[in-house]
């Protein structure tokens, strides 16, 4: 079987770093998955005592942003570079996810630099797509798709260093989300189009992911992993969906 990737997005939680340090240390005690590959990522402030908690262990702890102004040093007041993020021993980097898309304007350009310098730094990026619900209406979801993907094709990345995550953006924190048929259409579509491209990756599908509902997506073969967000804020409701994809 090849590998699962199940990756928590902490987004902007725990409150405190306590919290975060206990959230880790409860699902470093868990045994490892074989045949699936964990990951977590929590906020900046926290990213520090998370690693010293799971740095040992083949948890993977990646980071939710980095600068797009430089991949080195610079006067950038309040930016993180990829440079710096791999020096703090980060295993990956989330890059185009809908809430940074939608609340900071990041968009192609902005995107491509990041994606650009974490290349660079050898950093492997989970890169996030997907479609809003007005998109998904008018059946527009594969040429919005096709051209968030369209960035990806100059960048240079190596097999293992890219990610990728489908997450319908009316999926995400919502409950609701697309059947598993779907899901499939488009998973094998983005294989497809990265391929034209040159590019191997996985493709993890995000947007209300919990421990229910991880079963059917996890018995599909086109689907390598998820991408989770509410539900890898508690240990046992996430290492409930490792399970059901290690199965
Ligand atoms: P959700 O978030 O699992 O809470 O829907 C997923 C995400 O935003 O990556």
């Amino acid at each position: 079987m090849s590998t699962k990737y199940i990756i928590g997005n902490w987004k902007l939680n725990p409150a405190t770093t306590e919290q975060a340090v206990d959230l880790a240390t409860a699902l470093r005690d868990i045994a490892p998955f074989d045949d699936c590959q964990l990951g977590v990522t929590p906020s900046l402030l926290q990213f520090a005592s998370v690693h010293d908690v799971l740095g040992e262990s083949k948890i993977w702890v990646g980071v939710q942003n980095v600068s797009h102004l430089t991949a080195q040093t610079g006067a950038y007041t309040g930016d993180v570079s990829a440079a710096q993020i791999a020096d703090a021993g980060a295993d990956f980097v989330i890059i185009g996810h809908s809430e940074r898309r939608a609340y900071f304007g990041e968009d192609a350009a902005i995107l491509t630099q990041k994606l650009s310098h974490c290349q660079k730094a050898g950093l492997p990026v989970v890169y996030c797509i997907g479609e809003t619900q007005e998109q998904y209406d008018d059946a527009k979801t594969l040429s919005v798709l096709d051209e968030q993907l369209s960035i990806l094709a100059d960048i240079g990345f190596v097999e293992g260093q890219l990610l990728v995550a489908y997450e319908p953006v009316w999926a995400i924190g919502t409950g609701r989300t697309p059947t598993v048929d779907e899901v499939e259409q488009v998973h094998q579509h983005i294989k497809k189009t990265l391929q034209a491209s040159s590019l191997t990756a996985p493709v993890l599908y995000g947007g209300s992911v919990n421990a229910t509902n991880a079963e059917q997506f996890g018995a599909s073969k086109w689907v390598d992993g998820a991408l989770v967000g509410g539900a890898s804020l508690d240990a046992q409701s996430f290492v409930q969906i490792a399970t059901a994809f290690a199965k």
